[in-house]
């Protein structure tokens, strides 16, 4: 099964991607942990992709293209299937996405559109905790972890709230247009986002056991 989750920044791509590839098995490719891993290791790659991310603006497309076809081109996408998390986030990598599938030989199944409203979202991100051991995502209030402390956990650069405002911008004007692109293609699931973390993965897992 090879599957995109959409939404805006904070819709729950990633809490839910997690669920996802869990219960699926699929390759888990999310393009925001592949740009911050490569700023941990201080890459070129990192260097560049960093200047854009603090400021909540998009990495170049033939940056993000490049890691993307990279990936998808590795051996394990067509025995396990894969779910992209963060990707496509303009059309011009809509279109790119649909020639690399074609050209590896791959079909997409179904596009999961998270959906919520913009004002829900900036309590998500600022909210939002990450566990520097495992990288496991949780909410200060909405799913806290049961040994929170300072130490283990960080927030991200990118959920400061200049970076928010202008992340949320960007995605509500770029996305879409490219919610419409697989609309059109028959592939879309929207799915409410304004409910329990539980009952979000309950819409979505319905939606995939039904695909198989
Ligand atoms: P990326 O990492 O993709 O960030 P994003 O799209 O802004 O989305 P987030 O990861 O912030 O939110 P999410 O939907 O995953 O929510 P989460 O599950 O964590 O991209 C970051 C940056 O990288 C971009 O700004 C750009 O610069 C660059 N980039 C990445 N991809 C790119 C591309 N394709 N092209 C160009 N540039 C690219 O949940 C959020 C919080 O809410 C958590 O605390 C969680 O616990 C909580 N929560 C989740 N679900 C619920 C719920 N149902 N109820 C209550 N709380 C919930
Ligand atoms: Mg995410």
């Amino acid at each position: 099964m090879n599957l995109l989750i959409m939404g805006l920044p904070g819709a729950g791509k990633g809490t839910q991607a997690a669920k996802i590839v869990e219960k699926f098995g699929l390759v888990h490719i999310s393009t925001g942990d592949m740009f911050r891993a490569a700023i941990a290791n201080q890459t070129e790659l990192g260097l560049s992709a960093k200047s854009y991310m603090d400021k909540g603006d998009l990495v170049p497309d033939e940056v993000t293209n490049g890691i993307v076809k990279e990936r998808l081109a590795q051996e394990d996408i067509k025995e396990k299937g894969f779910l992209l998390d963060g990707y496509p986030r303009t059309l011009d990598q809509a279109e790119v996405l649909t020639a690399i599938l074609k050209e590896l030989e791959l079909q997409l199944d179904a596009v999961v559109n998270i959906e919520i409203a913009s004002d829900k979202l900036v309590e998500r991100l600022s909210g939002r905790i990450i566990n520097r051991k495992t990288g496991e995502t949780f909410h200060k209030v909405f799913n806290p972890p049961a040994d929170y402390s300072e130490e283990d956990y960080y927030q991200r650069e990118d959920d400061k709230p200049e970076a928010v405002k202008r992340r949320l911008d960007v995605n509500i004007a770029q996305g879409q247009p490219i919610i419409e692109y697989y609309r059109a293609k028959g592939l879309v699931h929207d799915i409410e986002g304004d409910q329990d973390i539980d009952l979000v993965f309950e819409a979505i897992d319905k939606v995939l056991s039904n695909l198989k």
